[in-house]
């Protein structure tokens, strides 16, 4: 096998351009967002590149092939950020690397690492938390996942993608310090931890120059301060200058087309990218090419684990849902009767649409869930639901409708292209019609009262869809719940109530729906978000108390939608197509602005309430070698095992700059503990994660500090001072510099 430099050294300028330019949709494993191209002569394949965050996305439908190649649909980011749990994130990532692999695809397209700006972002459950360190840590734990099953994972959208309309035009405009402490340093710690593979730079412009032409954000920021030594990709059809692309730092652009090429080789000859330059990029491309499995001849086993990977996907859900009120209502009592509402009971939606889907062998909907773990789910409600619902609209049936289509009108064509969009397309519709437009309240008085009298308890689904190209809607049957599900609820809870019997919401959504109008009519709300193919079987263990929640919100969950941060500038100026999105809130975002400004909101950063109770005690901080180490006890004293998120806040009480009140700068979960049990958690905090991004540097200001250890961001059960006693300096590569 010949090293990179000798492959480079035998390649014609035309090869070497040849491979700065995708050569299209995948062709060697279909559905697969893209592939390099080849250089048969020189022994170089082409590698093939999939979404997506939430399971590896490849079409299940091959033409003339009659296996389907289903994956594991897994918990979508914001499921996965809701866990806390690092550990348990990278096994998902290794899950997602080995299914990758198995399929012959060399380099997955996730994690997502932007940051949840404003709830309605369309995108918002493909990404981790409204905080860098808990997106940052995540999405580094994600990446060594994917990565340690042998196959490549790429951080997007590198930079300031926090909404989908308008996307491949709008410019954001932040300042350095919020792009760097926030918005940037998600990337910094993944890039700095875990060494991915790939950068994907973002569609939309970032301070006046569009991301993937943009030398500051790709080459100064990424490769010179952070060291970053992978390849830096594209979105799919970012930007409107390939050869500025090439010229700021791209290596990669995708999906790339022969014109491109074209135009890139045209450059080259008038001196406009220099020789050098093509051969750098060329060398990223090889290096990542050498790393690949497709190099050594390997294209996928086919053997994807799915019963392993199930598990998995099961766990991750259960520790990803969120119980926000309870009062008496969970768990259910033993072998419940369970009259179940709302469509997304019976067709429970498994994770957010666009390249950040995936296709299951199946869907536990939580009615399956909880008769497959023992509950009594009414039958009668359960006809009224499968009755108002075409019969296409079965999961999987519009995979046969299109099969039908395929076998007759595309029988003889290979035109993958037309495939892909026929597919996703009609998955897509059926999906977003049946999720959308069923109406949740045709019941009559005298069925809700039968139905009262014949179950223990009522459960709700709220269910929401949303999908990569749109935001959400302030809407309602979006942000705000429908007429029909507010008097669904408002109906259900007086009958219900009325025969001294709880009424439990689940809310089966990709970011935050508007509870405030509703809550104090139920008796529990529990967010299990898009949740993945295991949804039904996860909530069933919660609901029967099987298992006690565990998930912290990674957001700030409003009062309002126009108390939000960013309310104002989302998503622009002007409203319609938005060129100019100014992030004038700088670092107040999320729990930042909520806590500094005395805002209420509906449930805080970090919130999340369990079946038992933990007790903290015995905080000990100290300075010690460049760490601030955080050192406490925590006890169960409830009466259900249950795991806890001890979370770590810092708050400069001597700051002379305009600071948030307080920072997240750690978090530990701990294990499973039995009621009594008791564990030492210790959370260890470099001192540079206190620095503010201050006059061209970052500033660890000298002086007393509060920490604040907690359950959330406002349930704060232990402080102590600690004492920096001098300033620090940094540059933007972490090296000391005078102050
Ligand atoms: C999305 C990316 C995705 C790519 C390939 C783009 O539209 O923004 O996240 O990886 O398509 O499917």
């Amino acid at each position: 096998m010949h090293t990179v430099q000798e492959i480079l050294g035998k390649m014609s300028i035309e090869e070497k351009i040849s491979l700065l330019v995708g050569a299209g949709f995948s062709k060697l494993v279909h559905g697969a967002a893209g592939e390099t191209r080849p250089v048969a002569r020189l022994g170089v394949p082409a590698v093939v590149l999939a979404d997506g965050p939430a399971g590896v996305r490849v079409h299940p439908l091959r033409l003339g092939d009659a296996q389907r190649y289903y994956v594991t649909s897994f918990p979508n980011e914001i499921v996965l950020a809701s866990t806390w749990n690092v550990e348990l994130v990278e096994r998902v990532g290794r899950a997602i690397g080995e299914e990758a692999r198995a399929l012959g695809v060399d380099v997955v397209l996730a994690p997502g690492l932007n940051i949840h700006r404003h709830p309605l972002c369309g995108r918002i459950f493909e990404y981790f938390s409204e905080d860098p360190l808990l997106s940052g840590v995540m999405g580094a734990a994600y990446v060594r996942g994917v990565q340690s099953a042998g196959v490549g994972a790429t951080l997007k959208h590198f930079a300031g993608h926090e909404q989908e309309t308008n996307r491949l035009l709008y410019n954001v405009a932040a300042s350095e310090r919020a792009l760097r402490e926030i918005y940037l340093r998600p990337f910094e710690i993944a890039v700095r931890e875990a060494k991915p593979w790939a950068v994907m730079g973002a569609y939309n412009k970032l301070n006046g120059k569009y991301c993937v032409q943009n030398e500051w954000l790709l080459t100064r920021v990424l490769r010179e301060e952070w060291g970053f030594e992978g390849l830096v990709m594209t979105d799919w059809g970012a930007g409107d200058n390939p050869v500025e692309m090439i010229k700021a730092g791209v290596d990669l652009i995708m999906p790339g087309s022969d014109q491109v090429v074209a135009e890139l080789l045209k450059a080259y000859e008038r001196g406009a990218i220099p020789g050098e330059v093509v051969d750098a990029r060329a060398r990223r491309v090889l290096e990542l090419v050498a790393k690949s499995p497709r190099f050594r001849g390997q294209e996928g086993s086919g053997d994807l684990k799915l019963e392993e990977h199930a598990k998995v996907a099961y766990e991750a859900a259960v520790e990803g849902a969120v119980l926000l009120k309870n009062e008496g209502a969970l768990p259910l009592p033993e072998k419940p009767r369970v009259a179940l509402f709302g469509r997304g009971s019976y067709w429970t939606v498994k994770g957010g649409l666009g390249s950040g889907d995936s296709y299951p062998r199946y869907v536990v909907s939580i009615a399956d869930g909880l008769r497959e773990r023992g509950a009594l789910v009414d039958e009668e409600i359960e006809r009224v639901y499968r009755g108002m619902v075409h019969r296409f609209y079965e999961y999987g049936e519009s995979l046969q409708l299109y099969r039908a289509y395929r076998e007759g009108a595309l029988a003889k064509s290979d035109s993958w292209l037309i495939e892909m969009l026929m597919t996703h397309f009609v998955d897509m519709m059926m999906e977003y019609t049946r999720v959308m437009h069923l109406q949740e309240d045709p019941f009559t008085d005298a069925f809700l009262e039968e139905a009262a009298q014949r179950n223990d308890a009522a459960v709700i689904t709220v269910s929401r869809i949303s999908t990569e190209g749109f935001d959400r809607f302030p809407v309602k049957g979006d942000y705000y719940l429908r007429d029909d599900e507010l008097s669904l609820i408002e109906r259900v809870s007086r009958v219900f109530h009325e025969h001294r019997k709880k009424v439990v919401v689940l809310l089966n959504v990709p970011g935050p729906v508007d509870v405030a109008s509703w809550r104090d009519k139920v008796d529990a709300v529990l967010a299990i978000w898009l949740p993945g193919q295991e949804a039904g079987r996860a909530v069933a263990d919660i609901l029967l108390g099987r298992v006690s929640p565990s998930g912290k919100l990674p957001l700030t969950w409003p009062r309002d939608l126009y108390e939000t941060p960013a309310a104002r500038t989302f998503p622009g100026t002007p409203p319609r197509d938005p060129e100019e999105v100014i992030y004038s809130e700088d670092v107040y975002v999320g729990y930042r602005y909520y806590d500094t400004f005395a805002v209420e909101p509906a449930y805080e950063f970090g919130y999340g309430l369990s079946y038992t109770a933990f007790d903290y005690r015995d905080l000990e901080v100290k300075l010690s070698g460049g760490e601030v180490v955080v050192r406490l006890k925590v006890k169960n004293n409830g009466r259900h095992p249950g795991k806890e998120v001890v979370q770590v806040y810092l708050r400069a009480l001597e700051s002379k700059l305009s600071r948030p009140f307080q920072e997240l700068k750690g978090f530990r979960k701990t294990r499973l503990l039995a009621p009594g049990e008791e564990e030492s958690v210790e959370v260890r905090v470099p001192l540079e994660r206190l620095a503010t991004f201050n006059g061209g540097k970052w500033v660890v200001e000298k002086g007393a500090y509060e920490v604040r250890v907690g359950a959330s961001s406002r349930d704060i059960r232990l402080r102590a001072i600690l004492e920096v006693p001098a300033e620090a300096c940094y540059d933007t590569s972490w090296r000391r510099v005078e102050c």
